[in-house]
């Protein structure tokens, strides 16, 4: 009796403890579109009036088929029956910067096309829709001695796509999931004429900037319209004066009633990137090296720009998409050690692959999976060098000086001089050189540049132990300030002699351009810095991080694998891989810290508060204001308020960016474009109580574009449902 007694008491503990971690984990999970039949229960549970079929169907307009990859690296969605479609403001901002001038400041005023014929287009931006995701996992693998046999894989590969491409007319890729235990094919429609409809001006899109990005409370109005346009029989088409608005298989119909906290939501995009199963000796680096690293070199090159752009009109327009792109990866990054850091995630971490390794070491046939913890530990403390070295290569080539954009352009034509002057082509690859400097010197100030030189370089060579090579070089490095001589005296030649770095040098040297030109080329202070470093940087560097890299990787196949053999029954999904994902919760305020509490939702009036702050940031245009003054929201409120912004427990990263946020009927409540600060170690750890992903209310961006901006005619495009 007294047995069963304790025996029933450790049962009851056990389910405790089962339900704890399950209900710690209930809204992780960034789930695959085609698999979410296994879902369906679940979400109908918690509020969805959906079917698996509604969301993902091969056989029925869906859901997904209304969800477009935008320009690559955003999401974006239809929203009426001619094409138009919406995304966030920062996933447009180059597009809306490349329209703007100082005369047509699209970034201060907005802009917004009354007619058909006023949208713009956008050469390059693409939007991509998945027209069925296919496991592929038996076919890629046919006939490999295991799945690590890169080549039977890549020509199995290759062959399903072709057949696909050649049967059906569309696009397709094939990506590895969970570290090349399983693969899926994602089929593609890919339209490449998208015009740009309108957008509200920086004071709403971007309102908050850099102070509130990754904040909450937030007040953002962070969307942009574009819209699609196809050929006449509705078919993708490269852009043509003839094309017309799109006619979707599927678009969303806008939830416009009231919400409350608790209501069902579920997002739907291209999540990019996660790296739940990292091992614990690599966070640590990431948590003290990497990431500190990193933060300080963009300190350093943000404390130039950021100066610069607030001491002229001109370079304020010339590197506002940079610098955006420079701050949010940066703010990103604090926050994320931050969290890391307070959740102790490195211990959690530990304790999780002890449990493991016991697990593996207590079956006979679990065993093959019982070393590799120790294994990945082993290969972080023997390689790590190598990302380092990588990840300081990656900040100091492509987001330091940017005069190496040029410098690798000018390089491909050193290196295939020849090849260019026998097959003919030389004077095309001249002419498409200087049509690039026209882009490039529009948005390039050499003083903003030559100062993120100097700080960067000797930065740059600090991190990656290249002085003592400079220094033998040099023969008189014995003055304490010589490192900063030596780059000084670089940097000033660089900056007025290199023809990399004046638009009218540049030009004069390509329409000059002849057999002596690339001898000169040899000389060319500018070239020969950036040749002298990032050679070694292809050479070395990028391959042995890549090795590190692929090992690492295998590495995580058998790691994940085991996971998924030893523990059936947990909710496993695969990292983010910039593919079509769902993550559903609920619209839900959070308690980051020990005595806080952010709610869930904000509305105008906390707009109007910041901009009294003062603060550049909060800065508003005398409309807003008025239009506050007057309460005149329209239909659009909510007794009598003004959403602007709400939070969600959803699992999202970098990518879901423009996402559609869907009510339990799959209509648009809003636009997914952030996290809270809090959330940001999500990539690593998802924390359901903290992580909390931000979203402007669909109410808000109708607002903007209706009462606000006059747009009126956009909004009747729409379907607005009550209820
Ligand atoms: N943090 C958001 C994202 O990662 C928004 C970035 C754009 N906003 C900004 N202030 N830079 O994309
Ligand atoms: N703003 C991010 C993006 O561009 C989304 C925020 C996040 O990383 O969750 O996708």
């Amino acid at each position: 009796m007294k047995k069963t007694h304790r025996l029933n008491q450790k049962l009851v503990f056990a389910f405790l403890i089962l339900i704890k971690a399950l209900n710690l984990r209930a809204d992780e999970g960034m789930l695959i579109p085609s698999l979410i039949a296994a879902f369906e229960s679940d979400m109908k549970a918690k509020g969805m009036k959906l079917t698996a079929e509604d969301i993902y169907s091969i056989n029925k307009a869906s859901l997904k088929d209304a969800i477009f990859q935008f320009g690559g690296g955003c999401t974006a969605e239809l929203v009426s029956s001619k094409g138009l479609l919406l995304t966030n403001h920062h996933c447009g901002y180059s597009q809306i910067q490349s329209h703007s001038s100082l005369e047509k400041d699209y970034l201060k005023n907005g802009f917004w096309a009354k007619t058909l014929t006023e949208e713009l287009p956008n050469p390059g931006l693409i939007a991509v829709r998945i027209v069925r995701i296919e496991d592929v996992t038996a076919l890629v693998l046919n006939g490999a001695s295991s799945k690590d046999d890169k080549s039977t894989i890549q020509s199995n590969i290759q062959k399903i796509i072709s057949e696909v491409v050649a049967n059906s007319g569309y696009e397709a890729e094939v990506k590895a999931f969970n570290y090349g235990n399983d693969y899926y094919m994602m089929v593609k429609e890919i339209f490449t004429d998208i015009r740009f409809v309108g957008t509200p001006p920086n004071s709403i899109g971007k309102f908050g900037g850099d102070t509130d990005n990754w904040v909450w409370p937030r007040h953002t109005g962070d969307f942009s319209v574009f819209r699609i346009y196809a050929g006449k029989d509705n078919k993708p088409a490269a852009y043509s004066k003839e094309n017309v608005p799109y006619t979707p298989i599927r678009y969303l119909n806008i939830s416009f009633r009231d919400r409350k906290e608790g209501d069902f939501t579920m997002v739907y995009g291209f999540p990019g990137q996660t790296e739940q199963h990292v091992v614990s000796s690599y966070l640590k680096f990431i948590i003290e090296k990497e990431r500190p690293a990193r933060i300080h070199m963009r300190d350093l090159s943000l404390g130039v720009i950021d100066a610069a752009m607030k001491a002229s009109d001109l370079t304020r327009i010339q590197y506002a998409a940079k610098q955006a792109s420079i701050a949010n990866a940066w703010k990103k990054w604090i926050g994320q050690i931050d969290g890391l850091r307070t959740q102790d995630a490195v211990m959690l971490k530990q304790n999780k692959e002890s449990e493991y390794t016991k697990l593996a070491n207590s079956k006979e046939e679990w065993k093959k999976y019982a070393s590799v913890v120790y294994e990945m530990n082993a290969l972080v403390e023997r390689d790590i060098n190598w990302e380092f070295k990588y990840a300081m290569g990656v900040e100091y080539f492509s987001y330091g000086p940017e005069y190496f954009k040029l410098a690798r352009a000018v390089n491909d034509l050193v290196s295939n001089y020849q090849k260019y002057k026998t097959s003919g082509e030389l004077n095309t690859v001249l002419e498409r050189l200087k049509v690039g400097a026209d882009g490039f010197f529009k948005n390039y100030d050499a003083s903003v540049d030559k100062e993120i030189f100097n700080k960067l370089t000797k930065e740059y060579f600090s991190n990656t132990d290249q002085w003592e090579g400079i220094k033998k070089e040099l023969m008189y490095s014995t003055t304490p300030d010589w490192c900063d001589n030596y780059i000084k005296s670089i940097s000033d030649r660089i900056y007025t002699k290199s023809v990399l770095t004046d638009k009218e040098r540049y030009l004069n040297f390509l329409q000059n351009f002849n057999d002596k030109s690339i001898k000169k080329l040899d000389k060319d202070v500018g070239l020969q810095h950036y040749t002298a470093h990032i050679t070694p940087f292809r050479n070395y560097v990028i391959p042995a991080y890549q090795n590190f890299s692929n090992n690492m990787s295998t590495l995580l196949q058998t790691y994940v694998e085991g996971k998924k053999i030893m523990s059936p029954n947990a909710k496993h999904w695969p990292d983010a891989n910039s593919t079509l994902r769902i993550t559903y919760g609920k619209l839900e305020g959070s308690t980051p810290t020990d005595g806080m509490k952010y709610t869930e939702h904000t509305t105008l009036e906390g707009m109007i508060a910041k901009y009294h702050s003062g603060n550049a940031d909060f800065e508003l245009q005398p409309r807003m204001l008025e239009l506050f003054k007057q309460k005149n929201y329209g239909n659009y409120a909510q007794n009598g308020q003004l959403w602007v912004c709400f939070t969600g427990s959803n699992h999202t990263t970098g990518g879901n960016s423009g996402s559609p946020v869907l009510d339990e009927n799959g209509n648009l409540m809003g636009l997914n474009f952030d996290r809270t600060w809090e959330s940001t170690m999500s990539d690593y750890l998802f924390d359901s109580a903290r992580c909390r992903n931000v979203v402007v209310d669909i109410r808000y961006v109708l607002w903007v574009m209706d009462i606000y901006s006059g747009a009126r005619h956009l909004v009747d495009e729409m379907v607005l449902v009550k209820e």
